[in-house]
């Protein structure tokens, strides 16, 4: 199952939980005279009640921060370095590092399949995103392009085939034109 779908599952069933734990409670409400006599020990069910969501928030925390897409390749060694530079409204890019006063002539980024790649995204006037998307139209994986900011974003595709990417922030009359593409061999 893809992850969007886990995650729309995941946010059901939270619902599903939550709507429960709210219908018990206002069923619950209707009965004032059990009410009325107290709860027998109410310290002891505090403390229970806490000791459970804190443990299910641990254990939500152990089983997702590890799959955080931030972690990834943060150890390995690029074995390619693709610099993106972003300005109103193109993506310059380049194997090598970009000179924006000299701007590189227009290159086709081949990046070899299964191997880790290292963007190093920037801007040279306002805010732009770069957003990876495969041939299917999923978004892969993104970073934004920020003036004065170097954004290191690491992949390793797994797919070979002709990605695109498309500037997710707003940033301009010509916003929606910004594009680019790598090809993944
Ligand atoms: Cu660049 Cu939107």
């Amino acid at each position: 199952m893809k992850p969007h779908l886990w995650i729309l599952l995941l946010f059901l069933t939270l619902a599903v939980i939550i709507s429960i734990v709210f219908g018990v409670i206002y069923h619950r409400s209707l009965r004032p005279s059990e009410d009325a006599m107290g709860m027998k020990h109410p310290k002891k069910v505090r403390f229970f009640f806490f000791i459970s969501w804190f443990l299910v928030l641990v254990i939500l925390l152990l089983m997702t921060l590890p799959r955080s897409p931030y972690y990834l390749y943060a150890d390995e060694v690029p074995s390619e370095v693709v610099y993106a530079t972003a300005r109103q409204y193109s993506y310059m890019m380049s194997h090598s590092a970009i000179d924006p006063y000299q701007p590189p002539p227009r290159e086709e980024i081949i990046i070899p399949v299964n191997e880790v790649v290292e963007f190093r995204v920037t801007s040279l006037d306002v805010n732009h995103g770069f957003a990876i998307y495969n041939e299917h139209s999923e978004l892969i994986t993104q970073t934004q392009a920020m003036p004065g900011y170097i954004n290191r974003l690491r992949w390793k595709f797994s797919e070979p085939g002709s990605y695109k990417i498309f500037c997710l922030e707003f940033c301009g009359m010509g916003h929606a034109m910004m594009k680019s593409e790598i090809i993944i061999k």
